[in-house]
């Protein structure tokens, strides 16, 4: 699968030493642009290549001079001569990447990438945003389910997003769009006594709002047509997460008024995303232990299509750390 990783500004031509996954990779573009992402240690004797430099098309060991392509193939060991052939071995894992939407993609599973990444077509050119991140000390679902959760409104964001004590939630209603890709509809009202509605009793276009998830990390709020705000999670560690917060507008349709507005929209979004970071780096790590009720259905659709994924099954809770 395709995960978002990075913002693509975060990415030049000097090397970028990050974790990701569980694991440490440089980051760096070549003389043509494009992004390449390897694991970051020299094979000879392991040192950082993130702290080394691009040269032409290849990123160079800061040792003792290693080149190698963005395939990880060493191709020039400086001291044995640039006529020397360098053998297949000395090479390190080189993970497919590709950039859209701004980000960084990276592909994660044993397999050959299938497909492309992908972004919400809902947001095109014509938009412009604001971009922030930020490390929250919980593992990927966590920080994912924090924003499929209709039902933390009221408490965590009762000063901001939750106000109006719209504690009782109906549904809510998910809709799959295809394989790795759900709406989901909000119905929280006041509770006056009434009888709580099941999702099958709902009209999706009565919902006043709707959120939208790509798996596995790419998530929007759609506020109004020229607003939302998207978030990518970007696992870390198992018990880390990188989360890219945007807030996309298209109001006035001339970008650098609509730019700054969203600048100046930032503030805000800060406030409520750090109301739900205090609570959420709270949670236990394991979400296997949570007993869920019906408001956390567009959780256990997210959770139904995490576990089918192995390799991301193994990061999170396979063996040792
Ligand atoms: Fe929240």
């Amino acid at each position: 699968m395709w995960f978002a990783v990075l913002s693509s500004k975060e990415v030049g031509k000097k090397p970028l030493g990050v974790r990701r996954l569980g694991k440490d990779l440089v980051f760096w573009r070549d003389g043509k642009g494009k992004v390449h992402a390897l694991e970051d240690f020299c094979v000879h004797r392991r040192a950082r290549l993130s702290a080394g430099r691009v040269v032409g098309d290849r990123i160079q060991c800061p040792f003792h001079g290693f080149e190698y392509d963005g395939e990880g193939r060493v191709r020039l060991i400086p001291a044995l001569g640039k006529s020397y052939e360098v053998p297949e071995k000395f090479r390190v894992k080189a993970y497919p990447v590709a950039e859209k939407a701004g980000m960084v993609w990276l592909w994660f599973g044993e397999e050959e990438p299938k497909g492309e990444p992908r972004f919400f077509d809902d947001i095109d050119e014509g938009f412009a945003y604001a971009e922030f991140r930020e490390l929250w000390r919980v593992p990927f679902p966590r920080a994912v389910e924090n924003q499929l959760d209709v039902m933390h409104l009221p408490f965590v964001h009762n000063t901001t997003i939750g106000r109006g004590n719209r504690t009782l939630v109906h549904g809510p209603v998910v809709k799959w769009i295809d394989e790795d890709s759900f709406f989901f509809y909000v119905f929280n009202e006041e509770d006056r006594g009434q009888r709580v509605k099941k999702p099958e009793e709902l009209n999706p276009e009565e919902s006043r709002v709707y959120l939208e998830f790509i798996f596995p990390n790419v998530w929007q709020n759609h506020i109004s047509e020229g607003t939302r705000v998207v978030a990518f999670f970007a696992p870390v560690d198992r018990d880390k997460t990188m989360i890219y917060l945007r807030f996309y507008m298209r109001l006035t349709g001339i970008r650098a008024l609509d730019g700054l507005m969203s600048k100046l929209a930032m503030p805000f979004n800060k406030v409520v995303f750090h109301q739900d970071k205090r609570v959420v780096e709270t949670q236990e790590g394991d979400i296997r232990k949570d007993l869920l009720v019906q408001g956390d259905l567009p959780i256990m659709e997210f959770r139904k299509r995490l576990f089918r994924e192995k390799v991301l099954v193994e990061f999170l809770f396979g063996g040792e750390k």
